[in-house]
Parts: C-alpha cells; structure tokens; sequence
C-alpha cells in the first residue's frame, strides 16, 4: 500500500474531518476532482466530438467496465453499466419467466430495493420471499436450505449486510441455488472494493454494486455482472439503445440486443459520474483490494473492541472473519448522536436503532481513538443527564 500520510493527502476532506462513513458514501479524493474537471475540459474543448475524443466518453465507458471486471475477476463483456442497483436490477427482473419459477428468496437483512424489484410483480406472478434474521446479524445458508425448491428463480442477498457488516457465505448460497437449478443474485454494493472476490470462483451468477461507497466514485454509477453463460439465455424487456447490438446504426427495428452483458444496458450515462467512478477505481486497484481488507480489519476490529470494553452494545456477526467494515452500536437516539457527532465534525450515520461506524483505508488509528472518545463522552454525559432528571 502507498504510504499512508502520502495516502491520506489525497482525501482533502480528511484534514478537518474525522470521516468514518464509507459504506454511505466514500471520501472524496482529489484524482477524483481531477477526473471531473478533465471531463469538463473535454466537453469545453470538443462538444459533442468529446464522445469520440482520444480518451474521451466512448473510452471512458470502456474504462468503467475493465475496471469493474478486475475488481470482480469477470471479462469487460461481461459487465453492465447502469445509473443505479435499482435500474441494473429492474433490466434483470424483465428477463424471469414467473410462470416457470415464481420465487424469489431475499432477506430482511438486505437493501430494501432488492425485494421491492419482485415485490412489485407480484401481479405478474413473482413471488418474493423474506427470510427473517434469527439473530438480526446474518441468516445462515440452512435458512436458505430450507426453503429452496424447484419453484425458486432466484436466490437475491447481499454479500456483505448493509445492515449489520456481516459476510455471507457466498460460496454456499451459489451451490444451493445451483442445487434447486436456480441462480443466485448477489448485491455487492457493500463488498465490491473492500472484501475481495472473484465471481468465478464463487461461481455467482450475477452481480450487482455501484460506486459511490467502497468504490470512491461518488453517485451515479452502477453496475451488473452476469455470467457468459447466460448472456443468450437472458432477453430483457426492459431495454435501451445502449444495449443495441448495432447502437450506432440507430435502426429502429429489428430489437436486436448485444451478444454480451451490455444488452442490459438502457440509455446515455451520466458521464460526470462515470470519470469519477474511473478515478476512484483506480485509487482503490492500485491500493489492491486485499491490502484494503487487511487494513479496514485491523481498524474495524480496534474499534470493536474498544466499544465492547465500554459496554455498548453490536449488532455484528461473532466470527472476525465473518465481519466487513461496518460497525453498527445500538443507540435508541442514534440521529441525534449523529448530530451531535458531526458538531465535532466526525462523521458517521444511522439507521434505524443504530449508529453505523464505516472505516476505510484512508482512515488511521488517530480517527478510531477520536471516535471511541467521543462516543464514550457522549455515553458519559447521557447517562448523567439521566441521573440528574431523575434526581
Ligand atoms: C447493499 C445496497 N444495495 C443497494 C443500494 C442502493 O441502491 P440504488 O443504487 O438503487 O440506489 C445500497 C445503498 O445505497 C446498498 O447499501
């Protein structure tokens, strides 16, 4: 890895911050400035010849798709760009034939857009099922076991919880699709960039994830992978002219969609988020997702502890191993906390009954002893202000 200080230097916002909301949105890196102006001085320079331009808008798509197949182990022709995982997943969800296999298998742990997808369609016969959380942390794969059947599309889960931080057994949850000849969907907004993968080995079916967070590309762009194998298998209805197989004939008809991943594709990328979503994969290949892992788990486990040792409370996965970069602390009052955290310009979010804490390799031990100082402080003066109302 960089060295650190030279490292850090990169994230402006790092000199009057302690920032430690990562899985919302990553810092922002001044490569990643740089790229957007660079963008603009393209479209300054050339106007709408910037598509074509020697590294210019077609290129910069290119780009986007090598850099996400490396990160994932996958072929650029594999690769999908999209605005948002809600887009990638509508495109995906067009292709299912409900009649032949209902089901769909989600958690109550996973971003709510995933269910809602099949939720909607119940009318057109999709039937979403939510498997609750026994311990509110994980579900465990023999949850999945149980009800998988030969009426089951599809199994949609998170490889990493949004929720909780926790990481699924991926590897278990494709053998058991497969198993039930169904596919296994993964959402890997909160993996992609910090926990390594190879979607091959894991034998994922398809993927999706976005760049704003782990990816430090900011909003805008997201992604799908699907496997080579299905590429002919899968007709989206739901389509666009990027996803043409002869986009820049502009024939109206035939509909003929791309031989690859990108039939899924829809309509103009925001480009703006697409140089930035460059940039910040850069950032992050060149540091090397396993030496981000190390890193991140070296912060997230100090902080663990030092919260333990305090007496809050997690709601987070026992194994180690079996936990990313995510640090969720019960807190009845957490947006008032975050508030309250912020006026002290740290930064980290809430969600509902919780405090979310997510380091990333910019971070440095500085920032995990300032936060667990000021969480003890504020645990200190809450608990007094209990003392004397109640006095
Ligand atoms: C796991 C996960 N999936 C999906 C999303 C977002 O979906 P979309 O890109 O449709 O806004 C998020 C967070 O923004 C997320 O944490």
């Amino acid at each position: 890895m960089m060295e650190h200080a030279m490292l850090r230097s990169l994230f402006p916002q790092l000199e009057h911050s302690t920032y430690l909301n990562s899985c919302s949105c990553g810092a922002l890196a001044q490569p990643v400035i740089d790229a957007v102006q660079h963008y603009l001085q393209l479209w300054k320079c050339h106007g709408g010849r910037a598509w074509y331009a020697d590294g210019g808008w077609l290129e910069a798509l290119d780009s986007a798709r090598a850099h996400i197949a490396a990160l994932l182990g996958a072929s650029p022709h594999e690769i999908a760009l999209a605005p948002n995982v809600s887009t990638a997943l509508a495109a995906l969800a067009s292709c299912m034939d409900y009649a032949a296999r209902p089901r769909v298998l989600t958690t109550s742990l996973d971003f709510p857009t995933l269910a809602h997808q099949w939720l909607a369609k119940a009318s057109a016969g999709a039937h979403c099922d939510i498997l609750p959380s026994p311990d509110g942390c994980t579900v465990p794969v023999e949850a999945f076991a149980a009800v998988v059947d030969k009426r089951t599309a599809l199994i949609a889960t998170a490889r990493v919880y949004f929720t909780t931080g926790a990481i699924q057994d991926i590897v278990a949850l494709a053998r058991l699709a497969h198993d039930a000849g169904a596919l296994l969907l993964v959402d890997d907004y909160q993996g992609t960039g910090q926990v390594p993968l190879d979607v091959k080995e894991a034998n994922i079916d398809m993927l999706v994830g976005g760049t704003q967070k782990w990816l430090l590309g900011g909003p805008g762009l997201s992604f799908l992978y699907v496997h080579e194998r299905l590429h002919a298998r899968l007709h989206p209805s739901v389509v666009g002219w990027f996803g043409h197989a002869h986009q820049l004939d502009f024939l109206l008809q035939p509909w003929e969609p791309r031989g690859d991943a990108r039939r899924f594709e829809l309509g103009t990328p925001a480009l703006p988020a697409v140089y930035a979503a460059n940039a910040g994969m850069e950032l992050v290949r060149k540091t090397g997702v396993d030496a981000i892992r190390r890193r991140v788990k070296w912060l997230t486990e100090t902080l663990v502890s030092g919260l333990t040792e305090a007496g809050f409370q997690l709601t987070m996965a026992t194994d180690p191993e079996k936990r990313a970069g995510i640090v969720m602390l019960e807190c009845p009052d957490a947006q008032a906390w975050v508030v309250e955290l912020a006026r002290q310009s740290i930064i980290v979010d809430a969600r509902p009954g919780h405090l979310r804490i997510a380091p990333h390799f910019y971070n440095d031990m500085d920032d995990i002893e300032r936060v667990l100082k000021a969480l003890k402080e504020l645990e200190w003066r809450n608990a007094a202000g209990i003392a004397s109302s109640s006095a």
